[in-house]
């Protein structure tokens, strides 16, 4: 069957090399029987617990649409070997309030580029701990550590390497594999 993402780009930039690999993985998603649909953080504030009594509209609509899906793709940069502070900032909103987390269950896989040979590694090891307490099921392999050269995706979201289009073709048939391996134990109506 097919499978419904829910995307977090983990940056804020215009000109975000992390958002034309979502959007290159959208186009490439269907293939693998999976809908990619972008789910913003751009306009949460930052987190309070103050907010947990009465949570603004905002953090209510993200919470439900990450409800909504079968599971959450992370396609994020690396910041000073770490997660970009405004995803921190959007998984903790989802995280709360107490009760409530919005990713226990949740199967979640992990992706960035960077410019930098390492391809956003550190970041994404920071991130595997962060879902880890989340008590996110968490796809391990195959992992994903992209150096973004200028032109390996257009502007419109075509891959321009034939090697790479195909170990991300290969990365969403193992993300739907693992979804559904995840929901057969853990349905979503559980
Ligand atoms: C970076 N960059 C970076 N790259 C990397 O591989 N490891 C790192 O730790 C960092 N640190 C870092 C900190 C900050 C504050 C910025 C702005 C940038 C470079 C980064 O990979 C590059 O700017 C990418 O273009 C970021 O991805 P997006 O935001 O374009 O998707």
């Amino acid at each position: 069957s097919t499978y419904t993402v829910g995307v977090l780009v983990g940056s804020l930039a215009k000109a975000s090399i992390n958002r034309l690999l979502a959007q290159a993985l959208t186009k490439l998603a269907p293939d693998a029987k999976l809908v990619l649909k972008e789910i913003p953080i751009r306009e949460l504030p930052l987190y309070s617990y103050d907010y947990d009594a009465d949570y603004p509209p905002v953090a209510k609509a993200f919470k439900q649409a990450i409800a909504e899906v079968d599971g959450i793709l992370f396609v994020t940069p690396e910041y000073n070997r770490s997660i970009p502070g405004a995803l921190k900032n959007a998984i903790d909103w989802a995280s709360r309030p107490w009760g409530t987390n919005s990713f226990a269950r949740k199967p979640t896989a992990l992706i960035g580029t960077s410019p930098g040979a390492i391809g956003t590694a550190v970041a994404q090891q920071h991130l595997r701990s962060v879902l880890c307490f989340c008590n996110s099921p968490l796809m391990n392999t195959v992992e994903a550590y992209l150096q973004f050269k200028p032109g390996l995706i257009t502007d419109s979201g075509e891959v321009t390497e034939a090697s790479t289009e195909e170990f991300l073709r290969n990365f969403l048939r193992e993300y739907h594999l693992f979804i559904a391996r995840v929901l057969t134990v853990l349905p979503r109506d559980a």
